[in-house]
């Protein structure tokens, strides 16, 4: 089985990325599942139904979240609707939304689970013990977006999960980082997958409001960056009928490449 995970889509530009370029990864990787985290693809903050369905009409099957699942005041009840959408599996117990789904595709099972981390991020139940609950039940191949600030925080949990979880690919700090590796015990293991969005951007928005911030400390709107180059970013891999990594390759485009 071929799957590629798409880092945070920001706004309409990182819908307008996976437009453009996802059809030539998609000729290239010949993926069978597609992940995308969609926690800024509307507005830079949460996402809506409409976006849900626009981004579900790309071909993308399972869409994970983060920190600003609830931006969005409808999210809170049109969660219930979108099927494909997880949210961070360890929010606190009641919140509405799933943290984990199971899907099948060409007759062999895939769980995705979307767990969030507790340094400098909001209020959340252990991500580790979460996934211990989780994983003892979980069908088929276990693939973890672990939607994190730190990077410690993700490395300690892809070592924690290593030999139980297929795959552990961080997001969120819409950066892509340069250590996918094997673990010792077979997972393979991204700190951040990245982004899709701007690429001469702060982390998808336009930079004057957080440069200002920076340099007053003083209260500014931040809007997604609509203008100029664009960047893809994705990390691809193939699992053998064992649920053996046999093949990753981290993807990364910008516009005039
Ligand atoms: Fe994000
Ligand atoms: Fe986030």
């Amino acid at each position: 089985m071929r799957i590629l995970h798409i880092g945070d889509i920001i706004g309409r530009t990182g819908r307008k990325a996976v437009q453009t370029f996802l059809p030539a990864v998609r000729e290239k990787y010949r993926p069978d599942i597609i992940i995308a985290n969609a926690e800024n693809s509307s507005g830079g903050f949460g996402i809506t139904y409409a976006v849900y369905e626009e981004l579900l009409r790309l071909d993308i099957d399972i869409l994970t979240t983060g920190n600003h699942i609830w931006d969005n005041r409808e999210t809170e009840t049109s969660i219930r609707k979108m099927e494909r959408l997880i949210r961070p599996a360890n929010l606190p117990e009641g919140v509405p939304g799933n943290g984990h789904i199971t899907i099948e595709k060409n007759g062999e099972k895939f769980t995705a689970i979307n767990l969030i981390g507790r340094v400098f991020m909001g209020l959340s139940d252990c991500p580790f013990r979460k996934f211990d609950s989780i994983v003892k039940d979980a069908a088929g191949f276990v693939f973890v977006d672990f939607h994190a600030e730190a990077t410690s925080e993700k490395a300690a949990f892809g070592l924690y999960a290593d030999g139980r979880a297929g795959a552990v690919a961080g997001t969120h700090t819409h950066v892509q980082t340069n250590d996918d590796r094997i673990l010792p015990k077979g997972t393979l293991y991204l700190t951040d997958t990245g982004m899709c969005g701007s690429l001469n951007s702060v982390i998808g928005m336009a930079k004057d409001a957080p440069i200002e911030r920076f340099l007053t400390g003083m209260p500014r709107k931040f809007e997604v960056e609509n203008k100029g180059k664009m960047v893809f970013n994705a990390l691809f891999f193939e699992y053998d009928s064992a649920l053996k990594i046999v093949d990753f390759s981290k993807v990364s485009i910008t516009s005039g490449d």
